[in-house]
Parts: structure tokens; sequence; C-alpha cells
């Protein structure tokens, strides 16, 4: 089946540790005003009114915590050691999805319009979608002792955000071909030859990282 007809599930990774935000508990379960990030993103995407399914992947001795946080509708599986591990921990329960979303649960601002545009696209026909804004500063290639091997010209660079959105043969194909990790999933796409297509990402969809971030949040709330 391909990505125009069919259902759409939403994976969100939120199984990390948060070690740059540095709180005590896993940063998907730290508050942003009086609810979780993971709430919040799982949140957006209901409201998106493009997802049918919406599969959460947290820390394993958080299963029962995550289910109390995000209601009966949501699948809740136990994630891995890497970002990757913890996607394909979901991968294993879309069944037969036709559409994929992969969104952080750390990005629990983005807006639920992005959202939806990244799933408008795939049901047009794209087999990758990411949402992706210019980069502000330049950015340079290190080694590593810190000395600079090269600037990429930064007008052909993008930062990129989530949801990222994929054909479901597609996001499946680049799961079983993969052989290493990847900090985005676009990237597995990308190593098995399909095209990923950007469109315009949303500021609002900024992954909170530090604790500057959560700050920043708290303010925009
Ligand atoms: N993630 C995951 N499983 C992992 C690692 C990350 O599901 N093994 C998720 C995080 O929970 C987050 C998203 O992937 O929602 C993006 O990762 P990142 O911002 O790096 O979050 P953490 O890994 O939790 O943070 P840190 O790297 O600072 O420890
Ligand atoms: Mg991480």
């Amino acid at each position: 089946m391909n990505g125009t007809v069919g259902d759409v599930v939403a994976l969100v990774p939120a199984a990390g540790k948060g070690l740059r935000l540095g709180h005590d508990e896993p940063k998907a379960f730290v508050c942003l005003g009086t609810d979780s990030l993971l709430k919040r993103s799982v949140d957006g995407l209901r409201a998106s009114g493009a997802v049918d399914r919406i599969v959460v992947i947290v820390p394993v001795d958080l299963l029962d915590a995550a289910r109390g946080l995000v209601g009966d509708d949501v699948t809740v599986v136990a994630g891995g050691r890497e970002r990757t591990d913890s996607v394909r921990a979901g991968l294993a329960v879309i069944g037969g999805a036709s559409v994929v979303l992969v969104h952080d649960a750390a990005r629990a601002l983005t807006p639920p319009a992005l959202i939806a545009r990244v799933v408008a696209e795939v049901r047009a026909g794209r087999p990758a979608v990411i949402p992706v804004l210019p980069v502000v500063d330049t950015v340079k290639e290190v080694d590593l002792m810190g000395a600079v091997i090269g600037t990429p010209d930064r007008s052909r660079l993008r930062a990129v955000q989530t949801p990222q959105g994929f054909d479901a043969d597609v996001l499946r194909r680049a799961y079983a071909a993969a052989t290493d990790i990847s900090t985005d999933d676009a990237g597995l796409v990308e190593r098995i030859g399909e095209t990923v297509h950007t469109i315009v990402g949303d500021a609002l969809a900024f992954k909170i990282t530090t604790p500057h971030d959560l700050l920043l949040a708290e303010a925009l709330l």
C-alpha cells in the first residue's frame, strides 16, 4: 500500500534520558507549565486531525507512568539505548499503517498545522518529508583537536525538525537496511536512495534540549 490511502500512525520517541536538560526525570516527563513534554506532544498530534493512531516509546521503567499521562487511545512501548533503537521498537507495532510520522516528544510546542502539512505532503505521494529552517549561524566542520577542516556554504544548509513523515514501506525498508544509528529518521531513508523532500518548518517546533530551551518554552506558553 502506498501513502495516499490508509492509516497515519505517529511514533513519538520519548525514551531518552535528557542528559543535557539535567533534570532528575527523563526529559519527556519534565513539565512545561502544568503538562509534561510527552503529553503536550501527544496532544499536538491529536489536535492536527491528521493522525489516526499514536505510539509513544518511553524508558522501560516508565511504561505505567506514561500510560497515565497520555490516555487509553495511545499505545505505549519500551524504547532502547539509542533513538534509532526506540523508533525501531515503535515501528514493530505499527501494523498495516500506510503513513508513519516520527515526532520527538521534546518538540512539545510544535504547531498542529505543521503536523498536518507533513501528512498532506506524504499523502500527495512524497516518500519522505521533513520540516526544515535555514541555519542562522555559520557552521564549521572541525577535527578531533578542534581545528577547522572546512566551512560549508551556509545558504545550502538547513536545520531539521520533526515530525518527519514517511510512506510506511519506505521507512520500514530504511530501518531494515540500517546498520548503525542516525540522529534523524530521514538520514536512514537517504541511505537507501529515496528522495527526502523538505518543507518550511516552524520556529515553535524547536527541540527542548537545554535548560535555556525550557526557559524559552515557558516564556512562549
Ligand atoms: N529518544 C528516544 N530514545 C533514545 C534517545 C532519545 O526515544 N534512546 C528520544 C528523546 O526522548 C527525544 C528525542 O528522541 O524525545 C530527541 O532526542 P534528544 O533531544 O537527544 O533527547 P534525549 O536523548 O533525551 O536528551 P540528551 O541527548 O540530552 O540525553
Ligand atoms: Mg539524545
